[in-house]
């Protein structure tokens, strides 16, 4: 399969992740003869720096022409701090995402068995716990009108949601919990929200046509708790923008880490895979930042156009990665010296010789080649 992959690496960590899970396509492609073509974009803070814009026409062009588009991570605290910065890096992303339609973002939350013991979490708790989240991307209060005050003392943010918006990506998560456990639980605040009122009216008519599917029901308050206390309950969770955002971020505490989280975005014609978490730029450049997120995004990537074997060899490569604690800091114990780089060198090496890594472990956690 031909595939032309747009790769926009942004800003702190992102482009040291991004690169692994470009590796990792890489030797997808070589071995399973498929071409994959990378063109690389400009966003978010680094686009800021080089061209005024967080995201430049060149990009959006780069974009508009991929089959799917590969997104590393967007920010710099440096604007964080400054609320009166008037061009943002995530503006990039959330242009991005609302120019291309990318209304669906789906976020997998799997607990894996041989990190249980990572999460904070109690073991029995979170064991067995596969959560698929749907997250509207391109409504709510994240694109309503925004306005401030002349006097500077009143500000509003208007969360704003249509019926279509609402029932494209339920019939996804509908469709999606009929290949699962037959559960969807939309989350919203249904009890003060008048938006969040229409998704339940709107939820419970798409319901009609999915009859072997349960919905079920809880408020965004609830929810954050239940989804710590008792995250098996949950098959798919469908909920607005921002509440998809903060539920899915508590829920990389059920998983490990943070730096475990993908993601895909999807839309009718366009397509990005995009891990879930942040720039943290602090962690930039020094080789700690976990690219599972990124190589996982990369598996999702590999799923949308129907290359299942492709998809499964790169999970287990990250499985094989886990077992042997070739990670990073944030979740490794047992060895110091685990980089960036060399989690990423390991899962290529996997796809290149699945059979023989156990061999080459040993060179890798030496830091010598893994070339045999
Ligand atoms: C995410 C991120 C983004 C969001 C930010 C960077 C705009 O937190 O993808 O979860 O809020 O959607
Ligand atoms: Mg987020």
């Amino acid at each position: 399969m031909k595939l032309n992959i747009a790769v926009l690496p942004g800003d702190g960590i992102g482009p040291e992740v991004t690169a692994q899970a470009v590796k990792v396509l890489k030797a997808i492609a070589m071995e399973f003869n498929h071409v994959f073509t990378f063109n690389y974009g400009l966003v978010g803070d680094s686009a800021i720096k080089k061209t005024g814009n967080p995201l430049p026409q060149e990009t959006i062009d780069i974009c508009e022409k991929a089959d799917a588009i590969l997104f590393g991570a967007i920010g710099n605290t440096a604007y964080d701090i400054d609320p009166n910065a008037q061009i943002r890096p995530e503006q990039g992303l959330l242009r991005l995402r609302k120019l291309l339609g990318l209304y669906a973002n789906i976020r997998p939350v799997i607990a894996y068995e041989d990190l249980l013991t990572k999460s904070s979490l109690k073991k029995s708790q979170i064991k067995g716990t596969n959560i698929l989240i749907y997250r509207e991307l391109t409504g709510g209060i994240y694109f309503g009108k925004q306005a401030l005050s002349e006097d500077g003392n009143t500000a509003s943010d208007v969360c704003e949601y249509h019926r279509y918006e609402i029932e494209r990506i339920a019939h996804l998560a509908f469709k999606a919990a009929q290949s699962r456990k037959h559960k969807v639980t939309l989350v919203d605040k249904a009890n003060v929200l008048e938006s969040s009122r229409l998704w339940r009216r709107v939820v419970q008519e798409v319901a009609k046509q999915y009859p072997d599917v349960t919905l079920d029901y809880q408020f965004i308050d609830n929810a954050a708790m239940e989804l710590i206390i008792k995250p098996k309950q949950f098959d798919v969770i469908l909920t607005e923008n921002m509440f998809g955002d903060i539920l899915s971020e508590e829920a990389s505490v059920i998983v490990g880490s943070i730096g475990l989280l993908a993601s895909a975005s999807l839309g009718e014609n366009h397509q990005m895979f995009e891990p879930i978490h942040g720039a943290y730029t602090k962690a930039a450049n020094k080789g700690i930042a976990n690219p599972i997120a990124s190589i996982l995004s990369a598996a999702m990537l590999l799923d949308h156009f129907g290359l299942d074997d492709e998809a499964d060899l790169v999970r287990e490569g990250v499985d094989k990665s886990l077992k042997l604690h070739i990670t990073t800091p944030d979740l490794n114990t047992k060895y110091d010296n685990i980089s960036t780089t060399k989690v990423g060198d390991f899962i290529e090496d996997f796809i290149n010789n699945p059979d023989e890594t156990n061999l080459n472990f040993t060179n890798i956690h030496l830091g010598q080649s893994t070339i045999i």
